[in-house]
């Protein structure tokens, strides 16, 4: 079921939440990227104030709240995704849950210990984002940075129709950061192969192998359908 309307707004949260049902593919990347973000988050969120920005149903704020996160804001401009995000941080006491347009979200400049920008870069601008997230963060601060890849079909489609797509390299979002952040690791999930829905589960193993043999490879050249960076702030 479709999670988001023509004009790419987020229309249905818990399909959203369910779309590793539609795609053996899909299923599989998310199973390599979910785990793997949401540990890395935890490790991140102890004690620490938490800015989840475009956090959709906050399925990674939820993973700051488990690790004992200091304060969370949650800001979002799409009223149905926070409805789930409500739902999932109801027992986290101190949290912020902002609806609106999150370059205007009333988060006190330097609030934030740790910035979580998970699939947001092809839906904002990515120079105004990063200068936000400037505003937000002092010295010493990460960010964590979810993209899609160019060679991500998906989303390529999705940023040419939005003239976006050079927000998709790799090579582009790491060099806006680079006067003000140090870049900390960086991985990515999964190699990009499509094909129709009865024939994925055929090919799973092959791009298993595939995502295998480029794994050494993937810090050079991500050829995963989403790259991950962590930041510091300088
Ligand atoms: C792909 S979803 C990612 C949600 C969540 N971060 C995750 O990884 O599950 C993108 C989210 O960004 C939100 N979004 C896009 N542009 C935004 C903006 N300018 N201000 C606030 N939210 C925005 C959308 O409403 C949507 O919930």
């Amino acid at each position: 079921m479709a999670y988001q309307d023509k004009n790419l707004n987020y229309i249905d949260a818990e399909a959203y939440d369910k779309r590793g049902e539609s795609s053996v593919l899909e299923n599989y990347v998310l199973e390599l990227w979910q785990p793997f973000l949401k540990e890395k988050i935890k490790k991140l969120s102890a004690g620490k104030t938490v800015v989840d920005w475009g956090c959709g149903t906050c399925e990674y704020a939820s993973a700051a709240a488990e690790a004992a996160a200091e304060k969370i804001y949650a800001v979002d401009d799409s009223e149905p995704m926070l409805k789930v995000c409500r739902e999932k941080l109801a027992g986290f006491e101190n949290k912020e849950i902002i609806l609106g347009s999150g370059f205007h979200n009333g988060i006190p400049a330097g609030a934030a210990d740790l910035v979580l920008t998970i699939g947001v870069w092809e839906y904002a601008e990515p120079r105004p984002l990063v200068g936000e997230i400037k505003r937000l963060t002092e010295k010493g601060a990460k960010i964590v940075v979810v993209f899609p890849n160019i060679y991500n079909k998906l989303n390529t489609e999705r940023s040419i129709w939005r003239k976006k797509r050079i927000a998709l390299r790799p090579g582009f979002i790491k060099n806006i950061f680079k006067n003000d952040f140090t870049l900390v690791e960086s991985a990515s999930f999964g190699m990009v192969s499509w094909c129709p829905k009865k024939f994925q589960s055929l090919i799973l193993p092959l791009w298993k192998l595939g995502d295998f043999i480029w794994k050494p490879f993937q810090k050079f050249m991500p050829l995963g359908i989403n790259v991950y960076y962590l930041f510091e702030r300088k």
